[in-house]
């Protein structure tokens, strides 16, 4: 079983880590954990931990925007017992404020720190209506950068260097595998590079051999944000976006694929992106295209997140906007509460899987427990009604002849597919601490296998006694390059995603105030239970690095495959030899380890 799971479990050991004197030098901090040696990043407490006057250096050269980092939760609490001491709090008005914007996703995504979805951060600061119940820092970060130019990035950067710190990137906090989170980390907050430029044709003198329409956009460019300036050119672009309207788009979305409405036509934002310009590890500004640093290019698309660099900037193709078509369906407990008829009404749902791809569509559904069938929506870019009608139709004689009930919505036609994505994707909401993990299904195995794919999500719904209708599923029906001729390795993504039908993922729900030891049981019951009937029901399939619990045996086989990883792995000790930047289950970070419950990240010496 894999690192971090061991720290959820190693509550049950007898030893306490302690925190040797080190000296104050840039070299790993000795510590002591479970009678081993290792030597860590720095943290509050440790001798090595910068002096205030380092710290007060640091926030002039980036010019007052270094803050401590504070909740939002806190405000509902009587003071936050941070890692650099107690900060008194309190404050009726902004906690009222807080919390009645608490599950807005763009509220979340601008602030300085918070996750989307909660679990990774250990939960430790929540909203209350009590003050005087505890908040503490979880597994965030200690400072933040606010950076407002590239100079404040590679300001952060450079300290982190010196002073042996983990160093997170955190763009709008969407990392469900806490990858934008770290705990006594120096945070660098992204959100306010929000320019994008477009392009009436990618010059010829610019690499990529490509000549069409592009954007340029900085590292905080959310997604439904850039479809909206891409409508308002003449004549009107998109390009791929994820399907939630605020993920964003150069940061961890393209460096691990990437998947949207278009990727049935046009592939992952990875296989679409022209060039980057990049921050090293080493604090230097490069370019990485076709041209420069094309190894460097390679990772960024797709081979994992915040890993190799941090993106500054990144060029993709755009593509003309296009008259689209959409429809919706459902199956739900008005219509019928005969499970038996429900599950057969997913079966020839998903039976038809690849049939949808083929005929280019992208389909988001949701099954959530009981019974409830969401397919909203069915998207065909660059088709009509009656196109899109006709793909629907077999699907539709096959619910009726099976007697399963079901709503169906109009087929509609849309102007753009910008106007389909307006009418028919919903706001989703910043989530409670959900456990998430995913598997996508290979063609092949919908083909040979489906009912034992839904004999797993009927586990996915309900994993055990004790978790029955708990779960909740969600998929995503897309082929990465089907009707496009994306040539084999443009992107470093995963080969196999290239023969597979849909993205599959699972939550299970954490109460808030678990203990480590129901941690680690809901983590055994995801991994053994849920992850494993999803593999054995498509042993074709393959992991998305951005959307699937990074604790797994093999995730370098799951999100990348043998021809993949080694390029991977080589890159990372090229481009990050000293591990700058860490988070979980990526590329060359297996020397790595997160120790003391969650908390130092440090190498077994
Ligand atoms: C509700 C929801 C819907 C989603 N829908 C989709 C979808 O439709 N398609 C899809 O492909 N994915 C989807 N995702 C997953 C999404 O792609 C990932 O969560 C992605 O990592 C988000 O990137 P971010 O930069 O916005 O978020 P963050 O959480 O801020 O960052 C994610 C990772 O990228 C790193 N990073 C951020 N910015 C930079 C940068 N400039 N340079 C280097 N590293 C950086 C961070 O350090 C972290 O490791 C969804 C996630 C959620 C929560
Ligand atoms: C950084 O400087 C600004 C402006 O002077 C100040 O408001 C802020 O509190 C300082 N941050 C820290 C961490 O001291
Ligand atoms: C994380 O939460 C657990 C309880 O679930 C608690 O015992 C532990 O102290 C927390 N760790 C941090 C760093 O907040
Ligand atoms: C079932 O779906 C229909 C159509 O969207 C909706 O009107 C109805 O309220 C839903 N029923 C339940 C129980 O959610
Ligand atoms: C968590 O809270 C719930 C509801 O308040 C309570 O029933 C449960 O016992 C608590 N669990 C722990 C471990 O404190």
């Amino acid at each position: 079983m894999a690192k971090m799971f061991a720290f959820l479990v190693a509550v049950a050991c007898l030893f306490q880590g302690t925190a040797a004197v080190g000296p104050s030098k840039p070299h790993l901090s000795p510590f002591n954990w479970n009678g081993k040696s290792y030597g860590c990043r720095c943290y509050p407490g440790d001798a090595c931990w910068p002096a205030q006057k380092e710290w007060t250096k640091l926030n002039s050269s980036v010019s007052g925007n270094l803050a401590v980092l504070v909740p939002p939760e806190a405000a509902c609490h009587n003071s936050f017992n941070g890692l650099l001491g107690t900060i008194q709090t309190f404050d009726a008005a902004k906690c009222a404020d807080v919390t009645a914007r608490y599950p807005t996703e763009q509220w979340t995504n601008e602030q300085d720190a918070t996750m989307l979805w909660k679990y990774t951060t250990n939960s430790s600061c929540t909203l209350t209506t009590d003050p005087t119940t505890p908040c503490g820092p979880g597994y965030y970060g200690t400072y933040v950068i606010r950076a407002k130019t590239k100079n404040d990035i590679k300001a952060g950067v450079d300290f982190a260097n010196k002073h042996n710190l983990r160093v997170i990137v955190r763009n709008t906090g969407h990392d469900f595998m806490g990858r934008s989170t770290g705990y006594g980390a120096l945070i660098i907050n992204t959100h306010s590079f929000q320019d994008a430029e477009f392009h009436k044709s990618w010059k010829p003198s610019k690499p990529g051999g490509y000549t069409g329409t592009a954007v340029t956009i900085a590292a905080g460019v959310q997604g439904r944000a850039l479809l909206r300036q891409a409508i308002a050119q003449t004549p009107p672009v998109t390009l791929i976006t994820g399907e939630c309207p605020t993920v964003g788009i150069a940061g961890g979305f393209v460096q691990g694929g990437g998947h949207g409405m278009l990727t049935t036509t046009h592939g992952f934002a990875a296989d679409n992106a022209l060039s980057f310009e990049v921050l090293t590890a080493d604090g230097k500004f490069v370019t990485a295209n076709d041209k420069k640093n094309p190894d460097l290019f390679y990772g960024l698309k797709g081979g994992g997140p915040g890993n190799y660099g941090i993106v500054l900037s990144a060029s993709f193709k755009t593509f003309a906007e296009k008259p689209s078509a959409g429809a919706t369906l459902y199956i739900n407990a008005t219509l019928t509460t005969n499970s038996n008829l429900f599950w057969e009404g997913v079966r020839i749902f998903h039976s038809f899987a690849n049939d949808f791809v083929d005929a280019g569509l992208y389909v988001l559904f949701t099954i959530a427990p009981p019974g409830t069938l969401r397919i909203k929506p069915f998207v065909a870019f660059d088709q009509t009604a009656a196109q899109l009608e006709a793909t629907l139709s077999p699907l539709k004689a096959a619910l009726t002849a099976a007697g399963v009930p079901f709503y169906s919505g109009p087929t509609n036609q849309y102007d753009s597919l910008f106007s389909l994505y307006i009418d028919l994707f919903d706001d989703e909401s910043a989530g409670p601490p959900f456990l998430t993990s995913g598997w996508m299904i290979a063609k092949q195995d919908i083909e040979t296998n489906n009912d034992e794919i839904i004999s797993a999500f009927k586990t996915g719904i309900s994993p055990r006694e004790d978790f029955t209708n708990q779960g909740y599923l969600i998929g995503h029906l897309f082929g990465p390059g089907h009707n496009t001729a994306i040539p084999p390795g443009i992107s470093a993504t995963n080969p196999r995603f290239r023969h597979n039908t849909n993205l599959m993922l699972y939550n299970l729900p954490v109460p808030v105030n678990a203990t480590l030891a129901q941690k680690a049981d809901i983590q055994s019951l995801m991994t053994d239970t849920l992850d494993r009937a999803m593999k054995e029901a498509s042993p074709n399939g393959c992991a998305y690095v951005n959307e699937a619990d990074p604790i797994r045996e093999d995730w370098q086989g799951e999100f990348w495959g043998p021809e993949v990883y080694p390029k991977l792995k080589s890159l990372k000790k090229k481009w990050d030899p000293k591990g700058t930047f860490y988070a979980v289950s990526l590329p060359g970070t297996e020397v790595w380890e997160v120790i003391d419950y969650g908390r130092r990240l440090c190498k077994l010496l």
